[in-house]
């Protein structure tokens, strides 16, 4: 060839660009849809990525379904964050034969083929389960709990759990799944506080469900924070307006803004160098001392 450089260009977009594969698992919360920007705004043309997003709708089948298809398309990179732990062993199988890296994305997966990914990044879900925990222990040792659990079977479900229940599991009277929609979280809590109806606390494992459970709650004419106390996490601006309008009680963050670091890390991976395999994202929490001068300034 005249310039020598189209070898090194195959397989990839042809412009030098690296061509990712990623399959977000779907829109459900406001959480997500920060993630998916962070990861939009990272992941562009004129920082080096042509990149194909996949939103799955919360469905396995479709995650799977877009992982094959970015096998066939050959892509550079695969990116994805899955939306329960297991199911994946033959897709995962499929593309580690056809040699194309996999970066995992916030979630985790549990698989039997061995080394599954090259790197992974996200929170750490288990401590966030134990900081909400340990308020908890602090704060309200003698509340009764309803756990309004996120989507079964995912990693952000089963390990704040654990983490949870590890501190104070015996408080915990009753649990459900939210799905982690604002809709399902609200019907769930309709549902608690008929079967529960001497719970004074509900652990929501993100702020979505939690805002549906505030209107579950008011629409059962209780106050939400002070009648029945609400632990949330995640920390998106409509959760904080909970806390500084003292419907929700303590709030664990889980940081969706990590664009910039995948962004890096798969350069990293497409190149070959060595990246950490594990990459935890900084996290803090917040409790009713937060003021609406912080709420207005959070990004998303
Ligand atoms: O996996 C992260 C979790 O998924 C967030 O806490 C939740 O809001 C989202 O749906």
């Amino acid at each position: 060839s005249s310039t020598g450089d189209e070898g090194a260009q195959a397989g990839s977009g042809g412009d030098g660009a690296i061509t990712v594969g990623y399959s977000q698992l779907g829109a459900e919360s406001g959480w997500r849809t920060a993630n998916t920007e962070s990861v939009k705004q990272n992941l562009t043309a004129d920082k080096g990525f042509k990149l194909t997003f996949v939103d799955a709708q919360q469905k396995q089948e479709n995650q799977i379904k877009a992982l094959r298809d970015f096998v066939a398309q050959d892509v550079d990179v695969i990116a994805f964050s899955p939306v329960v732990e297991t199911g994946w062993d033959d897709v995962l199988q499929e593309i580690k034969d056809a040699g194309i890296p996999v970066v995992l994305v916030d979630r985790t997966v549990d698989t039997k083929v061995s080394d599954p990914f090259v790197t992974h990044i996200g929170s750490d879900f288990k401590a966030e389960g134990t900081k909400a925990g340990d308020w908890v222990k602090q704060n309200a040792p003698d509340a009764k709990i309803f756990e309004l659990q996120g989507t079964l079977g995912s990693g952000a479900q089963v390990d704040r759990e654990e983490g949870f229940d590890a501190v104070v599991g015996s408080q915990v009277i009753g649990k459900a799944s939210g799905n982690f929609t604002r809709a399902e979280g609200r019907t769930a809590t309709e549902a608690a506080l008929q079967a529960y109806p001497d719970m004074t606390m509900i652990f929501t494992h993100n702020d979505d469900m939690g805002l549906g459970a505030v209107e579950a709650i008011e629409a059962a004419g209780k106050k939400p924070g002070t009648d029945i106390q609400i632990v949330s996490v995640d920390a998106v601006r409509d959760g904080l307006q909970a806390l500084v309008d003292k419907k929700f009680n303590y709030v664990v963050e889980c940081n969706p803004a990590f664009g910039d670091q995948l962004a890096e890390l798969i350069k990293k991976v497409h190149a070959g160098e060595d990246v950490p395999k594990e990459t935890v994202v900084e996290e803090t929490t917040f409790d009713q001392t937060i003021t609406q001068a912080q709420v207005d300034a959070r990004p998303y």
